[in-house]
């Protein structure tokens, strides 16, 4: 079983039989002769990381530190509700939605470059070689960020994303409002449009240690890590809701394009989890050296990395988007004509976040 692997290995593409356009612009990833769709950068990478995933397995330690415990199974507005927005005509909530994960995808290329360059085995007391942990900095990051935000020619999820919004929502107008109160900030080096909340979540931002004794470096690449691995998980739930909405003839212009679109860039999300967890289910079972000269058990790092993770992602952070987006929903319909009725039908389909008092303006 191979598991060390060189960067040109982790980056090489397999042999496509066809290759995905939209609008002219040519998508990553690409078809087998049977039309299956293979995701990019996946000739080694998807065996290597099995292979590091086995290593733990055969040892007796869990392959991942998060489970899918973690993911809020509610989402605003549900499918019912979405649904109906669409079929009326109020197509605003979901041009707004589709272009938020659009913008934060295209973080990509730049959150990678905040990893700083590290040797873990400055960090770890055990050996690392033929790791996942050992790989980060040897294609697997790069792959990643590429994978959210392009590389060269090819588009990655962000004009994926864009992509099947703009199909399946007939080019919706996307108002300058879209790009504002963004719940996490982009990353140093970002030069687009968006601007973040006051309250958004950063990687380097959050300077207040994980635990105490640890390389300040080394615990913002475990911190990013676990940040990155939650938002990749609650993106799952977003999927199959958005799937199921934009893959409907009656409420979307595109079902087939929007649907299979989606069905790609999830493929593409499991090597992202798949690999997260790995190095951070690796480094749980190591032991991390300490700035005076003493240990801790990585997973005491770990624990505390994904607990920050977690907590920051979930509850009134989520509550706080919900309202947001449950306040631009009440506008866009008191637009309409029949505004007041449209809104007792949507309110009817489902729960909805509790805006008073006023929410400020975030999302
Ligand atoms: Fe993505
Ligand atoms: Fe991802």
């Amino acid at each position: 079983m191979q598991t060390t692997y060189t960067h040109e290995e982790l980056m090489a593409d397999r042999d496509f039989a066809a290759r995905v356009h939209h609008n002219g612009r040519l998508l990553h990833g690409g078809l087998d002769p049977d039309g299956n769709y293979l995701p990019p950068r996946s000739l080694h990478r998807l065996d290597a990381i099995e292979a590091w995933r086995e290593q733990l397995r055969a040892a007796g330690h869990s392959t991942d530190v998060l489970g899918p415990e973690a993911i809020p199974d509610t989402y605003f507005p549900n499918e019912d509700q979405a649904r109906l927005l669409l079929r009326k005509g109020a197509r605003g909530a979901m041009a707004r939605i589709l272009t938020l994960i659009g913008v934060v995808e295209g973080f990509g290329n730049d959150g990678i470059k905040l990893m700083p360059l590290l040797d873990f085995s400055d960090f770890i007391v055990e050996p690392i070689a033929g790791t996942c942990l050992a790989h980060l900095h040897v294609g697997l990051f790069e792959a990643h960020g590429n994978d959210e935000a392009g590389r060269g020619e090819e588009s990655g999820h962000d004009q994926m994303w864009y992509a099947v919004r703009d199909a399946a929502l007939d080019r919706p107008e996307i108002l300058p409002d879209y790009f504002t109160n963004l719940p996490i900030a982009p990353p140093p080096g970002y030069t687009g449009p968006a601007q973040p909340s006051p309250e958004a979540m950063s990687v380097s931002g959050n300077t207040t240690p994980l635990v105490d004794n640890v390389d300040p470096m080394f615990q913002l690449t475990i911190r990013g890590m676990a940040m990155i691995l939650q938002i990749e998980l609650m993106a799952f739930r977003t999927f199959s809701w958005a799937a199921s909405v934009l893959g409907d003839s009656a409420c979307s212009v595109d079902p087939h394009f929007a649907a299979e679109t989606i069905g790609h860039i999830r493929r593409d999300e499991e090597i992202h989890v798949a690999y997260l967890q790995t190095a951070l289910a690796e480094l749980a079972v190591r032991t991390v050296r300490t700035s005076d000269g003493s240990t801790m058990p990585g997973a005491q790092l770990v624990e505390a990395a994904v607990a920050e993770a977690k907590s920051s992602q979930t509850g009134d952070r989520l509550a706080r988007t919900f309202a947001f987006r449950y306040s631009q929903i009440r506008d866009e319909l008191a637009r309409f004509d029949d505004g007041d009725e449209m809104l007792a039908d949507f309110d009817a389909l489902g729960p909805t976040p509790n805006i008073e008092p006023p929410t400020p303006a975030r999302l």
